[in-house]
């Protein structure tokens, strides 16, 4: 991507003009590719204009605010909610997508690289979202991209989207953020969106609770970020002592995919199940949150508690990637 000054928002080196409706919102011509792009006044700016967005689907289904825009749709790794989140996202601000999801029937079968594969969608679109199984690839595609480039997940490093909505979420439920007790559980050295999530509350006064088997916890790269913030944590091996005292139970898939040991992850994929009688022993206002999908790891008779958030997640999802599509490319 070509960098924007910030003062002006222009684009560095381009001649054409901005669009008349353009917005100075700091994120105009920008990539997304890591939470720590964002601190508190960035977040709520992308919270209010999901809001508006929300209430724009509510009222009208939809809005001609991106018409003419395309957005190409990159994903290496298999996907649902974000990939078919980030297309709605699209279709009800009035623009069109182009899905490389089936990268076996693309050009990446025959030996093309990650850099030529988005130069050539840009070629076509304004703006790129990538899912990739390598970490750091968004950022490496990022150098070779002209256009804004949304990283939706780069193997075991981020997935600031998912973050971003996570956190939305959580204000819209117990509507506050500062002083929440939040234990991630599961698969914490894999899981990215628990990555950018603990990234994320670290700009907010939060106590952690890093629950996780030994072998799968939270890598030393993000702990020393939480050491350094100086927010409190704990690391457990279970959720029994805790359960009655916090705020956010925020559950994650034992990440299959990245096993290179099978029988390691038959010992461990069912390690930690989310049950009634569990819910049972936990606040009333405590909310139980997942990135999704799930296998094991939360019983489906948990899904009708009221407590139980990652339905609203999943559909938050959709006006927080509407808010950045529209930021991103100056509309909103
Ligand atoms: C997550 C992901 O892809 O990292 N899913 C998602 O985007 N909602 C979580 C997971 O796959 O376990």
């Amino acid at each position: 991507m070509i960098a924007t000054d910030v003062a002006t928002g222009q684009l560095k080196g381009a001649s054409r003009a901005l669009p008349a409706d353009y917005v100075n919102n700091g994120f105009f011509g920008q990539d997304i590719l890591s939470v720590r792009q964002f601190d508190r006044a960035k977040l709520q700016y992308i919270y209010r204009v999901a809001d508006e967005m929300r209430s724009l689907v509510n009222r009208f289904g939809k809005a001609n605010l991106l018409e003419g825009k395309i957005l190409a749709n990159l994903f290496y790794e298999p996907s649902t909610r974000t990939s078919s989140s980030f297309q709605a996202a699209m279709y009800r601000l009035g623009g069109r997508c182009i899905s490389i999801n089936e990268v076996h029937y693309s050009s990446v079968t025959k030996g093309e690289s990650l850099p030529d594969t988005v130069r050539t969608l840009e070629s076509y679109c304004d703006l790129t979202v990538l899912r990739h199984p390598q970490k750091g690839a968004a950022e490496i595609a990022a150098r070779y991209a002209r256009k804004p480039l949304i990283n939706a997940g780069d193997g075991t490093g981020e997935h600031p989207t998912q973050a971003l909505l996570d956190i939305y979420t959580i204000e819209d439920d117990l509507h506050r953020l500062d002083g929440l007790k939040v234990a991630m559980m599961g698969d914490l050295k894999y899981g990215r969106t628990v990555h950018s999530l603990t990234r994320l509350l670290g700009l907010y006064n939060t106590q952690f609770y890093f629950v996780a088997p030994e072998s799968l916890h939270l890598p030393e790269e993000i702990l020393a970020e939480v050491r350094a913030s100086g927010q409190p944590f704990a690391e457990l091996q279970s959720v029994d002592e805790i359960i009655g005292d916090i705020d956010v139970l925020y559950m994650t898939r034992v990440q299959k995919e990245r096993f290179e040991n099978p029988e390691e992850y038959e010992r461990l994929g069912r390690l930690f199940v989310v049950d009634p009688a569990l819910m049972a022993r936990a606040k009333s206002d405590m909310i139980l949150m997942h990135p999704l999908p799930r296998v094991y790891e939360i019983a489906m008779e948990v899904d009708d508690d009221p407590r139980a958030a990652y339905f609203r997640q999943m559909e938050n999802g959709m006006y927080i990637r509407m808010a950045l599509l529209a930021a991103v490319l100056g509309k909103a």
